[in-house]
């Protein structure tokens, strides 16, 4: 059994809950998750998503982490040693491969939006420090930014650049350090928000939509997104966590810091949600009216009123873009992970040419928002085709395939020794019972609503 990784470790269990938080925490938590709330209609939902978050989102989780740990090397490779260790097929290294095909899908048009909060924080801090003029129509000023192919390509270029700069390097303490900083800040930053959410005289209303449950909006394509959300926001089914088990330290207890993980995550997600409804229902805008400009559109309006909005509004756009940095990062992980095993060139050489090909696949969102805005694919423009399939497709079947390989290919032994060998028998049989049975069914269930067979 292998205690160490060549690429490297986490210095001690708080860096890899910052790490994986890092990870989980970001565009899907305060762009993702209050656009698809919006467009789901509210409160059921959001409890759908809650379910999903526990019942399929937990156990995967801790799956991965056991998985990577146990393997040490990139995502692929940790699947080939184990399968073979277990005498099983090593056509799992089909998992490791899925996720990587993922990941570059996802990446592909998380930067494209990671591209916009850059330009929007960018746009702030003009205002804040040479006094350009405010944003007085937000809906306008978004669609003049998603008509122009120029700024977007720049932007989504910049984010790139930021994100190979930091896997190049290796995950160094100094981000290792920027993100204990700046995550908690951004947290506080949306408790501001969140109070003057509060201040509107639309928190009731705003709660009410978030929580109480109109169950007839429940529907099969509803619950698809809810649950993809669940896989997306905690960054499941692509194997991230998997390549940032590898590097924790064996004696980090797992369930511990999978829940601290999966709380925190979900913790933001809610506050941005009861942050950004009381504003957006305080202006007169439609709480359903959603689409992937809900936050860009509604967030200025309230930087417009706030007392020292625009600097409150600088602070908010470029946190998010930490946060959407700390994500994507582990989307780029695990295939230069792979391909600093797979071959002899250098991690740099490696992150930048995945980088590239990335960089190069999120044109086609770029050019969907404007000069291909015609084309659809079942009714959604390119970016979101794209981010249908990522999310709602190929991370529940990830997800589906690690937690088979983690109930059923590898020894309870093994699981119980990773997870945590002093755990009492009720929970890791829980763990078992809901690995091995609840959550594959579950999300089989999903798929096959998904393609309309039930
Ligand atoms: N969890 C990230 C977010 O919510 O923004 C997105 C993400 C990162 C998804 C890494 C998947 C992943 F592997």
């Amino acid at each position: 059994m292998k205690t160490t990784s060549v690429h490297g470790m986490w210095s001690s269990r708080l860096m890899f809950v910052l790490a994986a938080t890092g990870s989980a925490v970001g565009l899907g938590n305060i762009w993702r998750f209050p656009y698809i709330t919006s467009e789901n209609g509210g409160g059921a939902f959001v409890l759908v998503y809650l379910g999903c978050i526990a019942v399929v989102g937990l156990p995967i989780l801790f799956s991965e982490i056991v998985i990577g740990r146990r393997g040490r090397m990139s995502p692929i490779n940790s699947l080939k040693e184990l399968a073979d260790d277990a005498g099983a097929s090593r056509a799992w290294i089909g998992l490791g491969w899925l996720g990587v095909i993922a990941g570059f899908l996802v990446l592909s048009f998380y930067s494209v939006v990671a591209g916009w909060t850059l330009a929007y924080g960018f746009d702030y801090l003009q205002q804040l420090v040479v006094g350009a003029p405010p944003i007085s129509d937000p809906g306008q000023t978004f669609e003049n930014m998603l008509a122009s192919p120029g700024k977007l390509i720049f932007w989504h270029a910049v984010f790139m650049v930021l994100t190979v700069g930091v896997v190049a390097l290796g995950v160094e303490e100094g981000l290792e350090r920027a993100v204990s900083v700046l995550m908690p800040t951004l947290f506080v930053l949306l408790l501001v928000l969140l109070g003057y959410g509060m201040s509107t005289g639309h928190f009731q209303e705003a709660l009410g939509f978030l929580f109480s449950p109109d169950w007839s909006r429940v529907s099969g394509s509803m619950v698809v997104t809810a649950m993809g959300q669940a896989f997306f926001t905690l960054s499941l089914g692509m194997c991230a966590i998997m390549a940032y088990g590898a590097y924790l330290p064996s004696d980090v207890n797992v369930p511990r810091v999978g829940v601290a993980v999966a709380f925190s995550d979900t913790a933001v997600a809610l506050v941005a949600g009861l942050a950004i409804f009381p504003i957006v229902l305080s202006f007169g805008l439609d709480p359903e009216g959603g689409g992937a400009g809900f936050i860009f559109t509604a967030l200025p309006l309230a930087f417009n009123e706030m007392p020292f909005g625009i600097a409150y509004g600088t602070a908010f756009f470029l946190l998010l873009s930490v946060a959407a940095w700390t994500s994507s990062i582990s989307l780029l992980e695990p295939p230069t992970a792979y391909f600093v095993e797979a071959t002899n060139f250098s991690r740099k050489q490696i992150a930048i040419s995945v980088a590239t090909l990335t960089w190069l696949m999120g044109l086609l969102s770029v050019f969907g928002l404007n000069i291909w805005r015609e084309f659809t694919l079942g009714g959604k423009d390119i970016m979101g085709a794209i981010e249908f399939l990522a999310s709602n497709i190929m991370l529940p079947i990830g997800g589906l395939l690690t937690a088979v390989f983690a109930g059923w290919v590898l020894s309870n032994r093994i699981t119980r020794e990773e997870l945590d060998a002093k755990m009492p028998a009720w929970a890791f049989n829980g763990w078992l019972w809901l690995t091995r049975v609840v959550t594959p069914i579950m999300i089989v269930i999903v798929l096959l609503g998904l393609i309309g067979i039930i």
